[in-house]
């Protein structure tokens, strides 16, 4: 297993215990995600860590798999799913590879918190523009680094050296330009007031 994805594994139980980094932000994301999200829509979200997310949007649509890398994120998702989950929702330890190479399609796809610890975001991104179907959407948080002076623009290339996982530093404007290059046209983006490193945008195909 890559050091990366041992690192989330390790820390599954405690990432499951924090609380929400700031409440109010986390519920205007869901608001706007649920607002592209329709009833007969199958949806992929990847990254998904404990589930929290995919729990609350589950049930909105027709069919919602999330996945993660780190077994120990899926196995307390699955957890939760046995305790209360909705039936048209499945965890599953997958990667994009996984699903570009089975040729799926989906309607909308959400990476919350995960692009900017992948190793080629690029790749990533080409590989969700072509799991969507026509008029399909992504949905997106991540952390823009290397936006403003700010010392994680520094630490990101060294993130091993600490025994953390790997983390990419770009810009907005680079995290843009990614979607882009593909074909994506941004619907909608926002900066929350009080963290101005992380960037929620909602991408169309
Ligand atoms: C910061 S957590 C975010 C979890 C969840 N999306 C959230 O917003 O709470 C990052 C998650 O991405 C997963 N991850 C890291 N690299 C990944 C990759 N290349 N593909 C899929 N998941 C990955 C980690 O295992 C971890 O669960």
């Amino acid at each position: 297993m890559d050091h990366s994805i041992a690192y989330w594994d390790r820390i599954a139980q405690r990432y499951a215990r924090q609380p929400i980094a700031n409440e109010a932000d986390y519920q205007k994301k869901l608001e706007v995600t649920q607002h592209y999200l329709k009833p007969d829509m199958r949806v992929l979200e990847f990254g998904c860590g404990t589930g929290s997310t995919a729990l609350v949007h589950g049930p909105l649509v027709r069919e919602y798999i999330a996945t993660d890398l780190a077994p120990a994120m899926i196995e307390i998702a699955n957890g939760k799913l046995a305790a209360s989950g909705p039936g048209n929702l499945h965890f599953e330890v997958a990667a994009l590879d996984d699903f570009t190479a089975r040729r799926e399609r989906f309607d909308g796809v959400l990476g919350l918190n995960v692009l900017h610890l992948m190793e080629d975001r690029d790749k990533a991104i080409e590989q969700v523009y072509q799991l969507l179907n026509p008029g399909g959407v992504f949905i997106s948080s991540t952390a823009c680094l290397k936006q403003g002076l700010n010392p994680y623009r520094f630490i990101a290339p060294f993130t091993r050296l600490f025994k953390l996982p790997l983390v990419k530093a770009f810009t907005r404007r680079e995290l843009e330009q990614s979607l882009e290059r593909v074909g994506f046209n941004i619907d909608y983006r926002w900066v929350p007031d009080g963290n101005p490193l992380v960037y929620f945008l909602v991408a169309m195909k």
